[in-house]
């Protein structure tokens, strides 16, 4: 069996591996410190709703400014994104696989949005939805019980 992981991706993650437990000893006892993951949701979660909002005014024009905001979200930092990516292991393509949907689908909202087409930016916005939803189901859990487990 061939193993392809490279060199610098190697290097990222005994980088990462080594800096977690210093970070960790860094943090408060009690409370784990929030990942950087958790604002970009949150950050999602509100323009999804501003989303929702401008829907029911038919406001395709705030549609249209809000959709590429969530096509091309913010990304973790190197050392989060390796460390999850470490975590997923071998799920790691079914992880990006459920949020590529998720962009691609809000890039199709943005232009529908600007077409002035209410029910594709519908069409679109429940297919995002499934996105959410289906990475949610199959990771949200097992992710925090991961990174702010015991
Ligand atoms: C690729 C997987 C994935 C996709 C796609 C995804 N999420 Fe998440 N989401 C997560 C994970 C993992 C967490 C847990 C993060 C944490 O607690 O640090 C999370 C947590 C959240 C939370 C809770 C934040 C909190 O304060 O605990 C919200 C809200 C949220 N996501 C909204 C969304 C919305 C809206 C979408 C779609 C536009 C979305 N997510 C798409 C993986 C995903």
């Amino acid at each position: 069996m061939q193993c392809s992981i490279d060199w610098s991706l190697a290097r990222a993650l005994v980088f990462a591996l080594a800096l977690g437990p210093i970070c960790a000893m860094a943090q408060s006892a009690d409370q784990p410190k929030p990942m950087a993951l958790r604002g970009i949701m949150l950050q999602l979660d509100s323009d999804m709703n501003a989303v929702n909002g401008a829907i029911s005014q038919k406001d395709w024009q705030t549609v249209a400014e809000l959709a590429p905001r969530i096509a091309n979200h913010a990304e973790p930092p190197i050392l989060e994104k390796v460390k999850i990516l470490a975590w997923l292991n071998i799920d790691a393509p079914k992880f990006r696989g459920f949020d590529v949907k998720a962009k691609d689908d809000a890039a199709a909202m943005g232009d529908a949005a600007k077409k002035g087409d209410g029910q594709a930016v519908v069409a679109d916005y429940a297919k995002i939805q499934q996105s959410c939803l289906g990475c949610h189901e199959q990771f949200r859990q097992k992710f925090i019980d991961h990174f702010y487990g015991g």
